[in-house]
């Protein structure tokens, strides 16, 4: 599927992101698991991850990177608040409307999107939507998981993968021309290999690894070409790709594919983890945060996830003011 772009446009205005205050060494897994710092390590291209208490749900990460992406954004003012999440914290209701009432906003617009990894793209395509339709003038919306509660206690080959955290962004109505302007979305999804990675009603995470390493590879290359394309660009113009961190080794092999080196890949994949939905937008803020993503980058985000399901959009990055007020969370920080 893909949207053209509208008037309005969806322009990113505000950004932000926490993650749980416990780092968890590989060496602290190899005391639980048949597995060694060197196997995932080599393999995954972690070397620890974040792990929230298990007091602390979803709606916790997800308000607390919303906070420091309002505050980014210089207002408080949203219409809508989309949260991509594969964790939420019940079956029903959905989560969003809780992460809203935390916020202060008991009368928006609030919904859950399900898309696993690539939940982010899928939620900011929904939002650009929100404002193109002209049914929202601002969106906050929000990446959060605590995948690490889906992997059984005693698998090695999921649990040193997933972690935990949260990141946001604050979209609003602007002009197709200005820095922060979402380009073209393209999202995809194919339901025959959702075998691949899922977890069965009240059972854990069972993941077929090798081969949704190839699918992976394959979708994040087709869909960031053709979200460069409808950009107008060339691979060769893009200043940045932040890729869903899923695996290092899968982000190197994109990287090849398309001729983009390492210095244009976003990658913290090596001490965080893969956080599900909330991998771009901390990627996103740890980048801007560090100076890796500069006013004016071409900028192309592209996931992928359970589903299968796939995703890339660009934007040419915005000049974001930092929170001017720091966020203290004694359960949270800033990644
Ligand atoms: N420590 C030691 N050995 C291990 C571990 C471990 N933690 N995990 C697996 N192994 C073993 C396997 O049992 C296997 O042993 P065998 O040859 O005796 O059978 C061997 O290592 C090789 O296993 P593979 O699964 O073939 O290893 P591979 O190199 O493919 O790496 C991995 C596995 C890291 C899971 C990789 O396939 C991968 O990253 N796949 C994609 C992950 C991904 O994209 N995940 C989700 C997408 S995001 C989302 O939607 C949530």
């Amino acid at each position: 599927m893909t949207s053209a772009r509208t008037a309005p446009a969806a322009v990113l205005c505000g950004l932000g992101a926490v993650l749980p205050p416990r780092a968890v060494a590989n060496e602290a897994l190899c005391a639980e698991l048949d597995t060694t710092d060197q196997w995932i390590r080599t393999r995954t291209g972690i070397r620890e991850r974040r792990i929230a208490d298990p007091s602390v749900s979803t709606a916790d990460l997800a308000a607390a990177a919303a906070a420091t992406a309002l505050e980014s954004s210089g207002s408080r003012d949203v219409h809508a608040v989309v949260l991509a999440t594969t964790t939420p914290d019940h079956l029903m209701p959905a989560t969003a409307p809780a992460v809203a009432a935390r916020l202060g906003l008991t009368d928006t617009a609030a919904f859950d999107v399900a898309a696993v990894c690539t939940g982010f793209v899928y939620a900011l395509a929904t939002a650009a939507g929100l404002i193109h339709a002209g049914t929202a003038r601002r969106v906050l919306v929000v990446g959060a998981d605590r995948m690490s509660r889906l992997p059984a206690a005693d698998d090695r080959t999921t649990r040193p993968l997933f972690a935990d955290g949260a990141g946001a962004v604050v979209l609003r109505s602007g002009d197709t021309n200005e820095p922060g302007a979402l380009g073209p979305v393209v999202l995809g999804s194919d339901g025959t290999r959702r075998d691949l990675l899922v977890v069965p009603h009240g059972g854990h995470m069972h993941m077929q690894g090798p081969d949704l390493f190839r699918h992976a590879v394959d979708r994040m290359c087709s869909v960031t070409r053709q979200a460069v394309q409808l950009a107008g660009w060339r691979l060769e113009d893009v200043d940045r790709i932040v890729p869903h961190q899923a695996n290092a080794r899968i982000t190197a092999a994109v990287g090849r594919h398309l001729a983009i080196g390492a210095d244009r890949l976003v990658q913290h994949i090596e001490t965080v983890g893969n956080t599900g939905a909330a991998s771009i937008p901390l990627a996103l803020a740890q980048a801007s945060a560090d100076g890796t993503l500069l006013h004016r980058h071409r900028v192309c985000l592209t996931a992928f996830g359970a589903g299968l399901t796939w995703g890339a959009t660009s934007v040419i990055w915005p000049d974001l003011k930092p929170a001017a007020h720091p966020h203290h969370d004694t359960a949270m920080e800033r990644p």
